[in-house]
C-alpha cells in the first residue's frame, strides 16, 4: 500500500519520524513535503495529499500541522476525501472502520511522537467495515454533490 504524507512547517519533524516508521513497516511512502525550515501553509499541503489520493497515486494519507485541524479542513474540501483528526488510537481505528476515512490527521503540538505512531498504526491496520456504515458514508458523498459549485 502506498501512503501519502505531508505537513506544514510545524509538523515537519513529526512527519519525518512517522514517514521513517512507516517505511520500516514496509509501506511505500510519497512524502509531499515541505522541506525542513521552509514556512508552509497548511492548505497547500492538505491539498497535495488529498490530490494524491483522489488521483489514485496513493491509497491513504497522513497529514500533520500544529493541531491537525487546518490541514484536515483543507483536505476535506477535495471531493472524495474523508480526513479525520484524531488525538488517540481508538478514534483513528473507528475512522477507518466506520467512516472509511482515507486520511488521518493529527497535531504536532497536541500528540507526542509515540502517540502519533500508535494513531497511524491503528488507522492503517483497521479495515472499513462497510455494511450498515456504507449508507452513511454514501450520504457524506451526497452532501459533497449537493453543495458542489455548479
Ligand atoms: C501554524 O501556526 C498553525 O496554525 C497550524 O500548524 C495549524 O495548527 C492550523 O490548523
Amino acid at each position: 500500500m502506498k501512503i501519502a504524507i505531508a505537513s506544514d512547517h510545524v509538523g515537519c519533524d513529526l512527519r519525518s519520524y512517522i514517514a521513517d516508521h512507516l517505511r520500516e513497516k514496509g509501506y511505500e511512502i510519497l512524502d509531499l513535503g515541505p522541506e525542513p525550515g521552509e514556512r508552509a501553509d497548511y492548505p497547500v499541503y492538505g491539498e497535495k495529499v488529498a490530490r494524491a489520493i483522489v488521483d489514485g497515486a496513493c491509497q491513504l494519507g497522513v497529514l500533520i500541522c500544529g493541531t491537525g485541524i487546518g490541514i484536515s479542513m483543507a483536505a476535506n474540501k477535495v471531493p472524495g476525501i474523508r480526513a479525520a483528526v484524531c488525538s488517540e488510537p481508538y478514534s483513528a481505528r473507528m475512522a477507518r472502520m466506520h467512516n472509511d476515512a482515507n486520511i488521518i490527521a493529527f497535531g504536532a503540538r497536541v500528540v507526542g511522537s509515540e502517540m502519533a505512531r500508535m494513531i497511524v498504526d491503528e488507522f492503517l491496520a483497521a479495515q472499513y467495515e462497510g455494511g450498515r456504515h456504507a449508507a452513511r458514508v454514501a450520504l457524506l458523498t451526497q452532501l459533497e454533490e449537493k453543495y458542489a459549485k455548479k
